[in-house]
């Protein structure tokens, strides 16, 4: 049994595709996983409904300015207490530091709505939206010290026809986020 921490900061889509996933797939192939805990920066955010609704144990942390290293060791904390493997960000939109990075190496993981190294950052759908690209997709990755610069582990894309709205590529990027993130997630697991 190998155990998954989820750090977000909205809707929580992801984070319940992944939790959904491990779930089903508990009784087929390979060992159980599970999503053992959920962490979100924003007390109102919609993830922790969906966390309650999961009967996942969930916490909110509190940063304080300038201080984003005590809010980081609060969640290293809880990440470990629940016995955590494998730290799986989905949405969460802060930066972590190397004192982070640095305790879960190899073990933190992020998506990103674009096709890396394109449109780093905290709107990358938006950025690929406007720049024009006839691309776009999605890219999961290894976190490292810096912004969307870790190793890519894989990514997916799909052509944008001519009249796509932003709406229907958000529509899209999610679908796939769903299908690619919790496959990921337990292909890592399995490991
Ligand atoms: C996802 O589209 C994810 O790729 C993006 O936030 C969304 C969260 O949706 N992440 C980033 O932009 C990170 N820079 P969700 O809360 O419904 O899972």
């Amino acid at each position: 049994m190998a155990r998954v921490g989820v750090l977000a900061s909205g809707g929580g889509s992801n984070f319940q595709a992944i939790a959904l996933h491990l779930a089903a797939q508990a009784g087929t192939s390979g060992a159980p996983h599970e999503v053992a805990v959920l962490v979100c920066d924003k007390a109102s955010a919609y993830c922790l409904d969906r966390a309650a609704k999961l009967g996942i144990p969930a916490h909110v942390v509190t940063y304080v300015k300038g201080e984003r290293e005590a809010a980081e060791a609060q969640m290293t904390s809880w990440l470990e207490q629940a016995g955590t493997d494998l730290v799986v960000l989905a949405g969460f939109m802060r930066i972590l530091t190397p004192f982070f990075v640095r305790r879960w190496r190899g073990k933190l993981i992020n998506i990103h709505p674009s096709l890396l190294p394109r449109h780093p950052g905290a709107h990358g759908l938006e950025d690929s939206y406007d720049s024009g690209d006839t691309e776009l997709g999605i890219t999961v990755h290894w976190v490292d010290e810096g912004v969307d610069t870790g190793e890519v582990i894989e990514q997916r894309s799909f052509a944008r026809h001519a009249k796509m709205s932003l709406e229907e590529a958000e529509f899209r990027i999610h679908q796939l986020e769903h299908e690619i993130y919790p496959a990921v997630v337990k292909r890592l697991l399995d490991r």
